[in-house]
């Protein structure tokens, strides 16, 4: 597996070649993503929700993100990654939007950033992009600004909503976003912003006919059991078989059989080797 580049991502889009996203928080997972085709890893601010217990985004802080950012790009060397700017890194000013993105490349590791917004966020878009940051959009529901959009709610289906979206995905590409997650927009508008716009849009509950599609790895799994939207597809139920492999090894050490002989030292035991 060889990491794509920027011209890569687009020309992919030109070919008709759809690729995937996936978010990943730690080392071990992106170790796992790093193995498979998955072509782009998201370090997202969702890792409020399913790594940090937290309600919403909003309360993700730029320590989080490098904290997770960098375990992430170390596991994963042949995946473009992308860390997200959370809440509060790009809304006091321009310059601590760049600052803010960086760090993010520079001490996270990050290939690119992701930043939410639309006409708000198009000068700090155009001067991050003029600096050499790579950055990929996301509009539609943004959450860290759902309150404003009315709650967590799909987008586009208001004339004037999506008469928006269009125009901030087209604003977006000449501020020079290389890629643009649509998310939970009306299938339709995802699918004529993707007819549009030259570089390619990455869908979460955007329909069929975006370029790209991202999940969150927790969702995607069957691992996060709290609450699973209707634009995700489980490819997997892991929730249980942890929850079962847990109580089957606290039942061993209950009953003792475990450790067995296979589990423990004798006297004549060979060099261990590395551990961890
Ligand atoms: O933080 C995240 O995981 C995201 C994706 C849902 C696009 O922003
Ligand atoms: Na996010």
């Amino acid at each position: 597996k060889k990491k794509l580049t920027i011209p890569q991502f687009k020309e992919m889009k030109a070919q008709g070649q759809r690729f995937s996203m996936v978010t990943a928080y730690d080392y071990t997972f992106a170790r796992i993503v790093d193995k498979t085709p998955v072509e782009m890893i998201l370090v997202g601010d969702s890792l409020g929700m399913v790594m940090l217990g937290y309600d919403s985004t909003v309360s993700v802080t730029m320590e989080d993100m490098l904290h997770h950012i960098k375990p992430v790009v170390r596991g994963a060397r042949h995946t473009f990654v992308v860390g997200d700017m959370p809440f509060g890194s790009y809304n006091v000013s321009v310059g601590e939007a760049i600052r803010n993105a960086n760090r993010i490349i520079q001490q996270g590791g990050a290939d690119a950033i992701k930043i939410e917004g639309g006409s708000n966020v198009l000068e700090i878009v155009s001067e991050m992009v003029k600096g050499g940051i790579p950055v990929i959009g996301h509009i539609g529901l943004t959450p860290q600004t759902a309150a404003q959009l009315g709650g967590f709610k799909v987008q586009g289906k208001d004339a004037e909503i999506a008469r928006r979206l269009v125009e901030d995905a087209l604003h977006l590409e000449q501020a020079g976003v290389f890629a643009l997650v649509l998310e939970c927009v009306v299938a339709p508008i995802a699918e004529l912003i993707t007819g549009k716009v030259a570089i390619p849009t990455i869908g979460i509950g955007a329909g069929p006919a975006c370029d790209a599609q991202v999940l969150v790895l927790q969702d995607l799994l069957g691992l996060y059991d709290k609450f699973t939207p209707k634009f995700v597809k489980q490819y997997a139920q892991l929730n249980d078989p942890i929850a079962n492999a847990l109580t089957t090894y606290a039942r061993e050490v209950a009953d003792g059989s475990f450790p067995g002989p296979e589990q423990s030292f004798g006297l004549n035991q060979e060099p261990l080797g590395r551990l961890y």
